[in-house]
């Protein structure tokens, strides 16, 4: 694709095209080797080799990240009082087009898709499509059974909203522990799903979407770029036993 040199950075970039100005009169920039003076230059996107101040920019239409997210940021572009799932990506991968596919709460953990394919956010989220979510959950009070026929039957939560049946399972191991999965995203859904069962969640950690777990090496606050095969992975049936049975092996292991 053929595109205007500042235009190709400010999308790729987190720079604004006055910033890229700037960049470029410093001769911060240059093409296929070349000190670039002309903001306006025609590149083709896929040969060019763009370079914005010693960094590589490679022109991806599509990116699709995958954070564990910690404790203490929100799921947003942007937020006057809170730091954002964003804030933690490096300089390279915050283009201006990405967005977090979903919300977890602050206080929650675990996974999140960054991505700019409004197209597939949409696919993961929209409950029609039937993507599960798997979520850990940590409880003030023991898990009672009875909580498995109560959330496969159309929860009721605050009196008036209606949940899709859920599955959910205790640990022998861990009786303040369950496993969640849903196929919804209702505004704090898995808190308010224990609340209406008069229990409360104290720890909350999304583990899985659709057959993509989280990768066992993605520490609190990091994250990857994943691929093709993965991203397919995000929109493939998943089971909720072999998600159960993942986490009894990783409580002995
Ligand atoms: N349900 C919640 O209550 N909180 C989250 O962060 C995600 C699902």
């Amino acid at each position: 694709m053929t595109q205007r040199l500042d235009k190709f950075l400010s999308v790729q970039t987190s720079f604004t095209r006055s910033e890229i100005k700037k960049l470029i009169s410093k001769n911060k920039v240059t093409v296929d080797g070349k000190i670039i003076k002309d903001s306006s230059l025609k590149i083709d996107t896929d040969t060019a080799e763009i370079v914005l101040d010693g960094q590589k920019i490679v022109f991806k239409d599509k990116i699709y990240i995958i954070m564990n997210k910690p404790q203490g940021y929100v799921c947003a572009t942007e937020d006057k009082h809170e730091k954002t799932v964003l804030d933690l990506l490096e300089p390279q991968y915050r283009r201006k087009d990405i967005f977090p596919a979903g919300r977890l709460d602050k206080d929650t953990v675990g996974m999140v898709l960054i991505t700019n394919d409004g197209e597939l956010s949409h696919k993961i989220l929209s409950p029609k499509n039937h993507i599960a979510k798997y979520y850990l959950v940590e409880l003030e009070k023991p898990f009672k059974s009875e909580y498995i026929q109560m959330f496969k039957q159309n929860l009721r939560i605050d009196g008036d909203e209606i949940c899709l049946p859920a599955q959910v399972k205790g640990f022998d191991q861990h009786e303040n522990m369950a496993l969640l999965e849903l196929f919804e995203g209702k505004f704090h859904q898995v808190k308010r799903m224990f609340s209406a069962v008069e229990n409360k969640v104290t720890r909350l950690e999304r583990i899985q979407m659709g057959s993509l777990a989280i990768p066992p090496n993605i520490g609190l606050g990091a994250y990857i770029e994943i691929m093709h095969k993965d991203v397919e992975k995000l929109l493939k049936p998943s089971c909720f036993d072999d998600v159960y049975n993942r986490i009894i092996g990783d409580f002995s292991s």
